[in-house]
């Protein structure tokens, strides 16, 4: 009784409180407008974007290859309401796709289900996906579906469900090991026998239906060792040195799993990873609508926010 009480009224520390505000301003369009129209937010957006556009994209793809990183590239774009935009946005991965086969770098996708009209209707959403899944089965290519908050758990894993079975197996999915009912699902995904990206998850959930932090990295390394040794070729997602040691500590085969960093973050512990034999895929987000996802990555550190607003302050006239 006790402990659950302690847990009931827990005092959120300033890293949390912090944490949540950022996720909570992540969804403000005018907050979005202005920093995506303002010149020092697009520079500093290049810390965690490879670019506006995709010839940028494939050159940051280029030079992750050129260091034995392989890639997964998100057109940045999440929550259309419109559903021209979401046709839209399956034709440009449709397009990328192309361009990745003539370009002959080493690198798949990554998209989210909510930029191809899932809040709109799963019909769309379906029709969406099987026009890039065909072009991506032409080419022999491999689409992951990213993982959005828990109001979407539910139909995404519905929806991948659903293709997987009419015979796209050349998609994976991404679990989240900040939820509590993710165990459950990566048994879903073992049964399946499809590919799980294994991540902490980005998003600002509630304590009952989260873990907090030392119960997140408790879970991630269970379903890890799950993960890998069910043998479905995981993808470790995380930046998480202990956690990395303690899968390095396992012996697993460096053939058998990859190791996934996002785009600009620890990249000496990339090449750390490449050096001693594992794969290692860097996530590459590029297009102009990244203040969401960017708004995330500052979350996930406070010192990344110091960082971003002492630029800010540098930038901004001094008054006398
Ligand atoms: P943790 O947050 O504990 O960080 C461990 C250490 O890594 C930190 O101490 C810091 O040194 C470094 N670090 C972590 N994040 C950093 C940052 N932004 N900037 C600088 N340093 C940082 N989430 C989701 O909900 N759905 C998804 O589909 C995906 N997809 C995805 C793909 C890939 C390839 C990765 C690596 C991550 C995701 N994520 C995601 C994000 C993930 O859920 C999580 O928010 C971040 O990876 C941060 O968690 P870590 O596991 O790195 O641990």
């Amino acid at each position: 009784v006790t402990k659950k009480r302690t847990t009931m009224f827990r005092v959120p520390g300033a890293d949390e409180l912090l944490r949540g505000s950022l996720l909570h301003m992540s969804d403000s369009r005018a907050l979005a407008h202005w920093l995506t129209h303002n010149p020092l937010g697009r520079r500093l957006a290049t810390r965690f974007v490879a670019g506006e556009d995709l010839d940028s994209a494939i050159d940051a793809v280029r030079v992750l290859n050129s260091k034995g990183i392989t890639a997964s590239l998100d057109h940045l774009g999440e929550a259309i309401t419109n559903p021209a935009e979401a046709i839209d946005a399956a034709g440009g991965y449709v397009a990328i796709l192309g361009r990745l086969n003539q370009s002959g770098v080493d690198s798949n996708v990554s998209l989210k289900l909510t930029q191809m009209g899932l809040d709109i209707s799963i019909t769309l959403c379906l029709d969406n996906l099987i026009r890039i899944l065909e072009k991506a089965q032409e080419i022999g290519q491999f689409v992951r579906f990213d993982m959005e908050s828990s109001h979407h758990t539910s139909d995404i894993l519905r929806v991948f469900e659903d293709v997987w079975q009419r015979g796209y197996s050349n998609c994976g999915i991404v679990l989240q090991a900040y939820l509590q009912r993710t165990e459950r699902d990566v048994d879903w995904a073992i049964e399946l026998g499809c590919r799980v990206r294994l991540c902490k998850g980005a998003y600002a959930e509630p304590p009952t239906i989260a873990f907090d932090k030392a119960g997140t990295d408790l879970n991630y390394v269970k379903l890890a060792r799950k993960l890998l040794d069910a043998g479905h070729y995981p993808g470790l997602a995380t930046h998480d040195l202990r956690i990395i040691r303690q899968v390095e500590g396992w012996q697993p085969d460096p053939a058998s799993f990859e190791f996934q960093m996002l785009y600009g973050v620890r990249t000496e512990l990339q090449r750390r990873l490449v050096g001693d034999g594992y794969r290692l895929r860097a996530y590459v987000p590029f297009g102009s609508d990244w203040y969401a996802y960017f708004m995330r990555r500052l979350a996930e550190r406070p010192a990344n926010l110091m960082f971003f607003l002492t630029q800010l302050k540098d930038a901004l006239p001094v008054s006398r």
